[in-house]
């Protein structure tokens, strides 16, 4: 109980650096760092680490959706120097970013719709929820992002 409330404390924490932050290189990483959280909270369940919680893998599913919409957002023109991660692809190939950001929104919209309005029933229901929404992360970090 004690390891879940802290996963839920990293939730907010980070949805709440995004609000108040105004740069957008800082403000991307924290929407990825809220991504990290839940698919770190994810995994924990899928592995038996943490019980199975409907209401937990619903907000962790709610949180992925969340950052995929408002994800793109912050990629002004100029902000790919200095502390970024990010890829100069993003920037030379705006299509196929797009085409990565609006995958990621469908997977994890998909996602939301199966977990309803109680979350998702078991374990193995969530499990095929968030099975495809998991395998974004690294299709999208071999594209469009550098390793440093
Ligand atoms: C549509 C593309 C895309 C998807 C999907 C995506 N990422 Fe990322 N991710 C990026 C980019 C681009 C960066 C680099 C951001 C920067 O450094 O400016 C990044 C950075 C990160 C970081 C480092 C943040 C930091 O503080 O520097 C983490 C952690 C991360 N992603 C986790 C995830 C996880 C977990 C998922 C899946 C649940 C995911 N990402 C899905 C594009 C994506």
């Amino acid at each position: 109980m004690k390891k879940l409330a802290l996963v839920i404390s990293a939730l907010c924490l980070s949805v709440s650096t995004v609000a108040a932050a105004d740069d957008p290189v800082a403000v991307r990483k924290a929407i990825m760092d809220a991504n990290a959280a839940s698919a770190g909270l994810a995994g924990a369940m899928m592995k038996g680490e943490l019980e199975y919680n409907p209401a937990i893998a619903k907000a962790a599913l709610l949180t992925l959706n969340a950052s995929a919409k408002s994800f793109g957002d912050y990629f002004p023109e100029g902000s790919d120097n200095g502390r970024t991660t990010a890829s100069p692809k993003i920037w030379q190939d705006e299509a196929a970013f797009q085409q990565a950001l609006d995958k990621y929104m469908a997977d994890t919209s998909a996602a939301v719709v199966a977990a309803g309005k109680d979350g998702p029933a078991d374990l193995d229901a969530f499990k095929a929820a968030v099975g495809p929404v998991l395998g974004n992360c690294r299709s999208c970090h071999e594209n469009f992002r550098v390793q440093n």
